[in-house]
Order: structure tokens, then sequence, then C-alpha cells
């Protein structure tokens, strides 16, 4: 099960300021080193966090697997098909929201998310969908053209007792139905040291994305270490 590691909020800090530090890219390098399979960015349409450079420069300095989140607009596929990341997350985006609230909404947006499909796969990228651990989401994303899909974690992140098995259960049937129709299936949102062994135990997970926890913990411990306990929590979750 690989981890994609996002720095977005490195360069919350650093435009909470308007200066250079710290950089996200730097942040990305010590992630690798502590075991980061992968580097996730979402280029936001207001540019609150990660800039149009720093994506340039994650492409040209980092050698895993480039993850770019973004949404589904023309000036995005524009951005997606010159910088060439390994792969596209799609999601939905609203300005005023303090990060990606839920999966996209497939019904209403579908026939945009298709022709984005359309455009960036047909130049060589996988696409992946994040979507809300709905079963019939997963068979949407499917018929879409996705090759795969990022099952929603939050609400199982942010719920308690009884409702978070409740939750995980929805997580497990939708990353089972993905997994019978051929989707590559990730999962992520909200995701951290508590929370992650769970999700990890589900089998046939690819990869899981995960922010703000791991640069949180960057904070206090340095963000190699952040990495380092993150995969060694999804290792035992994995071995469960
Ligand atoms: N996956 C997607 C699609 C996201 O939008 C985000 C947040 O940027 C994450 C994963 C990571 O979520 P968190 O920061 O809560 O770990």
């Amino acid at each position: 099960m690989i981890l994609g590691v996002n720095v977005d909020h490195v360069a919350t800090v650093r435009e909470a300021r308007g200066v250079t530090e710290p950089d996200p890219v730097i942040a990305a390098g010590l992630a690798i080193r502590g075991g980061a399979d992968g580097i996730t960015v979402h280029l936001r349409e207001d540019r609150r966090h990660i800039q149009d450079r720093d994506l340039k420069s994650v492409r040209r300095n980092v050698s895993v697997e480039l993850n770019l989140e973004m949404a589904a607009t023309g000036e995005m596929i524009k951005i997606a098909l010159k910088v060439k990341p390994d792969m596209v997350t799609l999601v939905p985006e609203k300005r005023v929201e303090l990060t990606t609230e839920g999966g996209l909404d497939l019904v209403k947006t579908g026939r945009k998310i298709k022709k984005a499909i359309d455009e960036i796969h047909g130049r060589g990228i996988p696409v992946s969908l994040f979507i809300n651990p709905s079963v019939s989401d997963v068979e949407m994303s499917k018929e879409l053209g996705a090759q795969m899909v990022e099952i929603h974690t939050g609400l199982y992140a942010n719920a308690k007792g009884k409702k978070q098995t409740e939750e995980l259960n929805r997580v497990k049937k939708a990353v089972k139905k993905g997994l019978e129709i051929g989707l590559g299936v990730n999962a992520g949102h909200g995701l951290n040291l508590t929370n992650v062994k769970r999700i990890a135990a589900i089998r046939g997970i690819r990869g899981l994305y995960i922010g703000h926890s791991i640069v949180s913990n960057a904070i206090y411990m340095g963000m190699e270490k952040a990495v380092k306990e993150m995969k060694r929590l999804i290792r035992e979750g994995v071995r469960k």
C-alpha cells in the first residue's frame, strides 16, 4: 500500500507570510526520505497555497509518483497536460471551503468529469475521481472512464464509536466494488495516526493520500519522522 503525502499545507504556512519559506518542494524531498511513495499537490483555482511555480518545481525535482489534485476546469486541464503529473485526482472545489468537503457529485457534473477524463487520460495520464464512499458512485466512476477512485474517508475520520464502524463499513463496501469492477482504489481525507490503521487493514487499497496530519506532526517531530511514523502504522494495519 503506497503513501502519498500532500504538502499543500507547507505552502499554506508560506503564503500566510507571503515569503519563500517553508518550501513545499523541500518538504516533499524530506517526506520522500521518510518513505513517502508519492507526493500530492492541489493547485486550487484561488491559488491559496500551492502556486504554479511549486507544481513545476515538484515535477522537476520529485522522482516518486506526482499526484495533481485539481478541479475539472479548462484552465486546470491545460496545466495538467503541460506539467504531465503521474496521475490526476479530480476533486470538487468550492472557493469558500477550508478543505475539500465531500466527493464529486457525479450525477450533476458527470459530463464535465467525463470530458476531463477523456482529455487527460487521452494524453496518457491516469485519472482518479475523489468520491464519497458509495457503491453507486464507484460504478458511475467506471462508467465515466476513470482508471482509479479515491474513496473519501472524512466521514469515517470524523465519526466516533459505533458510527465510525458504520462509516468504515461504507468505505469497505465501496473499496470492494471498485476492485470487483477493475478500478484502482485509493482512500484519503482526515486520516491520522489514530485512525489510519483500520483503513490500512482494508484489503486491496492501492494507496492512502494524507496531508494535514503529516504536516501537523512534521511541526512536532520533523517531516521525515512524521512520514516514517505514518508508514509504520499503515504497515501495522496492512499486517492485521
Ligand atoms: N485526498 C483528497 C482528494 C484531498 O482533497 C485531500 C485534502 O487536500 C486529501 C486527500 C488529504 O486530506 P487530509 O489533509 O485531511 O489528510
